[in-house]
């Protein structure tokens, strides 16, 4: 029986979630199950996707939809609805249930590369959705950490706090970018932070993984920083999306 799942966002031609699915069901023989991506313009779109496919299991929700479908939900599980950012949709019986995998692929993925040494304090940029997401690995860890925002109020402090005061950065062993900004294709851009601040004791993780390297894990390269894309967490997140879909 065909069996379709995908991805819904705004501008989804950049995500490597359908090579990546296609290729698991090539892998392990599933013929009838296909993985597509779907732009939507607005978010009350998805209704007409879901009429128009009613062969869809399941979802992936990226920018800018990952709270603004949470209304349309039928249910929310209780880590995603405490995160506030859904991430994964199971549709069972033309219900919609809404799931956050990003949190725990996040933290799967630090807990393996970053040694969480007594002291360690992180800076997260971005008060997004997947910054709500790395915000509740964070807390799970026992890593205190400040939350950046261009908006005062949005988060702890602001890119104008972190100019006044050298003492931020240089404090934060962990920096982790939860923007969009170095995203292909706007490539050129990055988090305005001081790198001269940036040494060998920082651990620099980029939630992008398109490209590989953005702008900002070069420029913590150059200064020594022990860097890391997003490329391992989308994948321990798509895996976990999997086994909600076929649960
Ligand atoms: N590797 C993975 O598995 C994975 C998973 C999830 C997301 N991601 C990546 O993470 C990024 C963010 O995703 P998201 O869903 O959290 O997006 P989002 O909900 O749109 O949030 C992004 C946040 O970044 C900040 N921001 C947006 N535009 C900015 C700009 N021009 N300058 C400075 N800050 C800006 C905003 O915070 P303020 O308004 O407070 O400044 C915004 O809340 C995307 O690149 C996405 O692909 C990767």
């Amino acid at each position: 029986m065909e069996k379709k799942f995908g991805l819904i966002g705004m501008t989804v031609s950049h995500s490597f979630s359908k090579s990546f699915f296609d290729e698991k069901f090539f892998r392990e023989g599933l013929r009838d199950y296909h993985y597509d991506l779907y732009e939507l313009k607005e978010i009350k779109d998805l209704k007409k996707l879901l009429k128009d496919n009613p062969e869809l299991c399941g979802l992936n929700v990226t920018i800018p939809f990952k709270e603004q479908v949470i209304p349309l939900l039928g249910d929310i599980d209780a880590t995603a609805q405490r995160i506030g950012a859904v991430n994964v949709i199971k549709i069972k019986d033309g219900t919609l249930l809404g799931f956050n995998t990003d949190s725990d692929a996040f933290l799967e993925s630090l807990s393996k590369w970053f040694p969480n040494e007594a002291g360690s304090k992180a800076l997260i940029l971005g008060t997004g959705g997947s910054s709500k997401a790395v915000q509740e690995a964070l807390k799970k860890l026992n890593i205190p950490f400040q939350i950046v925002s261009r908006t005062k109020g949005k988060g702890n402090i602001t890119y104008n706090d972190l100019e006044k005061s050298e003492s931020i950065i240089s404090e934060s062993n962990l920096i982790i970018n939860t923007t969009p900004l170095g995203m292909t294709p706007n490539n050129n851009t990055m988090p305005p932070i001081n790198f001269e601040l940036i040494t060998s004791n920082h651990y620099i993780y980029d939630l992008i993984y398109n490209p590989a390297r953005t702008m900002f894990l070069q420029k913590a390269e150059m200064h020594n920083a022990i860097i890391k894309n997003g490329l391992e967490m989308l994948h321990i997140q798509a895996e976990k999306s999997w086994a909600i879909w076929n649960n």
